[in-house]
């Protein structure tokens, strides 16, 4: 009997009880840092060391982070489903919790790229490397001699995998949004490719933006809710 098709999409708030910031919370990310100066490829112009150093630091941070049990449990699941993690995060800690499928849809932390390449023009991988948790500095260059940049999707930036996310959303059986206030797209109109019988599981300790009949909020932190929804999801 094939496993049914599990698809969770995550955001910081997963991340929240490994030590990680949000975004959009009370003393959020971008409460001590502008999008406009670290997430975009305009203030990558204007302050290109800035930004390397604003990732320096995440990466530094996500080298003594552990994944919590929202993660495990994500990662336990495949045990029981076809799971398909896409992510929002540029946090390795879905990995290093033992997801094996992973979408991410802004990009990775501890991968760069050359600031010019072949990725703007066809999304291809092929010149983006995984330096771990390294610092990348001014003068740091790629093999095509271009300066190196994170591998991270900013604001105004194409979003290469939306359309391998949305094929994994349209074919859920189960759909489970975990962390996310949906303010940001495209991964924020995700839910609306989930088929027209399909549960949705949404799991944040704050209000959501989706009512509809098919929607249940589990109103709390990420590992506690991972938690209650493995135990609605075992009594089927
Ligand atoms: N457990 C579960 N959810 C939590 C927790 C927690 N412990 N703490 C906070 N949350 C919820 C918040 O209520 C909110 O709905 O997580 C969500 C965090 O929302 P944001 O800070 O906006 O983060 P996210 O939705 O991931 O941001 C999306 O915006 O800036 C861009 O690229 C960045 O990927 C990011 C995107």
């Amino acid at each position: 009997m094939a496993k049914k098709k599990l698809v969770v999409l995550s955001g910081a708030g997963v991340s929240a009880e490994s030590g990680f910031s949000t975004f959009r919370d009370n003393d959020g990310l971008w409460d001590r840092y502008d999008p406009q100066d670290v997430a975009t490829p305009e203030g990558w112009q204007r302050n290109p060391k800035y930004v390397l150093d604003f990732y320096n630091g995440l990466r530094e941070q996500l080298r003594d982070a552990k994944p919590n049990q929202a993660h495990r449990i994500i990662a336990e699941l495949e045990k029981d489903y076809e799971v398909t993690v896409i992510t929002q995060n540029v946090d390795n800690l879905h990995e290093r919790a033992g997801s094996t499928r992973i979408i991410h849809l802004h990009g990775e932390a501890t991968k760069v790229r050359p600031e010019v390449g072949v990725y703007e023009q066809s999304g291809s991988e092929r010149e983006v490397f995984d330096i771990g948790y390294d610092k990348i500095e001014i003068g740091d260059k790629a093999p095509n001699g271009k300066q190196l940049r994170p591998h991270i999707v900013w604001f105004g930036e194409a979003v290469p995998k939306i359309e391998a996310a949305i094929d994994e959303v349209a074919k859920a059986d189960i759909f489970v949004i975990v962390g996310t206030s949906l303010t940001v797209y495209p991964a924020a109109g995700l839910y609306r490719y989930v088929g027209p019988k399909v549960p949705i599981y949404i799991i944040d300790p704050q209000s959501v933006a989706i009512h509809d009949n098919r929607t249940t909020h589990i109103r709390e932190v990420a590992t506690e809710g991972m938690n209650s929804l493995r135990k609605i999801l075992e009594n089927g």
